[in-house]
């Protein structure tokens, strides 16, 4: 993960900050504001889920670490992320397994899970059981599920799976946060989209925004801004473009970077 560019800032009118687009051609609201609002029950002691859908390099997992770190400061829970193929440069304590923790315990309020890319794949199954045996102990925690689809197959959550599901549906009451990554919208199980409080969508076309119209996130204009975004058509540092989207809310014609 490269350090966070310097962004072009200026001061928008009513105090909102807006960077100017690489290609100088767009203003972006700045990702923090979008990060505010996923974030906003927090303060109740509510649990979050935010769900990150883009196809691959189009910057959700740069996204996800940002977003952790705005967890990390407003208040004072576990964050660990299943990073099942290795490659996000997470910062934390690195374990195999969910029952590598037990051997090695945790030094820090980060942990990454990494399998061995020769042994058995990560079971984010185990990963959300260990988060529900937190809550259960009162512990607050934040799970980047960075691939929801290691957990499921064609929309469906893979066989045996309950505590993963139940993150979703019954997390929130309970301070268990997640936040949950996609490249492909009909992979996801209906229950992530039924109660994510907010999902970051860069861009995506076709059966995706059906899938999105269905589930009650987007209408005509925000379809437009989804495929109007850039994605991964640039270098990769001028990638991240995406839009802040609701179930059931009207979309605030925003366009967001960090
Ligand atoms: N807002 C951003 N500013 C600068 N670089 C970004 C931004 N968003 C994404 N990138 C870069 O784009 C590349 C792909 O991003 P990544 O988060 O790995 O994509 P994904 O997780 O969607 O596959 C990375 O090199 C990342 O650093
Ligand atoms: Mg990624």
């Amino acid at each position: 993960m490269p350090a966070l560019r310097s962004p072009l800032a200026i001061e928008a009118p009513r105090g909102q900050r807006l960077r100017v687009s690489p290609q100088g051609t767009q203003a972006f609201t700045a990702g923090t504001v979008a990060a505010k609002e996923c974030f906003a029950s927090l303060a109740s002691g509510e649990g979050v889920r935010i769900g990150l859908l883009g196809d691959t390099g189009s910057g959700k997992s740069y996204a996800a670490h940002l977003l952790t770190g705005h967890y990390l400061a407003a208040c004072r829970g576990l964050v660990a992320v299943a990073d099942s193929k290795g490659d996000g440069g997470w910062p934390g304590d690195v374990r195999e397994s969910v029952s590598a923790l037990a051997d090695d315990p945790p030094t820090g309020r980060e942990i990454v899970f990494i399998p061995d890319p020769f042994g058995e794949p990560l079971d984010l199954e185990s990963v959300a059981r260990w988060q529900w045996a937190l809550a259960a102990r009162r512990c607050r925690s934040l799970v980047v599920y960075d691939e929801i689809s290691d957990g499921c197959a064609e929309g469906e959550w893979l066989r045996g799976s309950r505590d993963l599901p139940r993150v979703f549906t019954h997390g929130r009451r309970v301070g268990i946060s997640a936040i949950w990554g996609a490249q492909f919208a009909q992979q996801v199980p209906r229950e992530p989209y039924e109660c994510s409080s907010c999902l970051l969508v860069w861009r995506q076309a076709g059966n995706a925004l059906a899938i999105l119209r269905r589930r009650g996130y987007t209408d005509p204009r925000s379809e437009a801004a989804i495929l109007a975004l850039p994605g991964d058509a640039v270098p990769p540092e001028q990638r991240g473009a995406f839009v802040l989207l609701r179930r059931g809310r009207p979309w605030d014609g925003r366009t967001y970077r960090f």
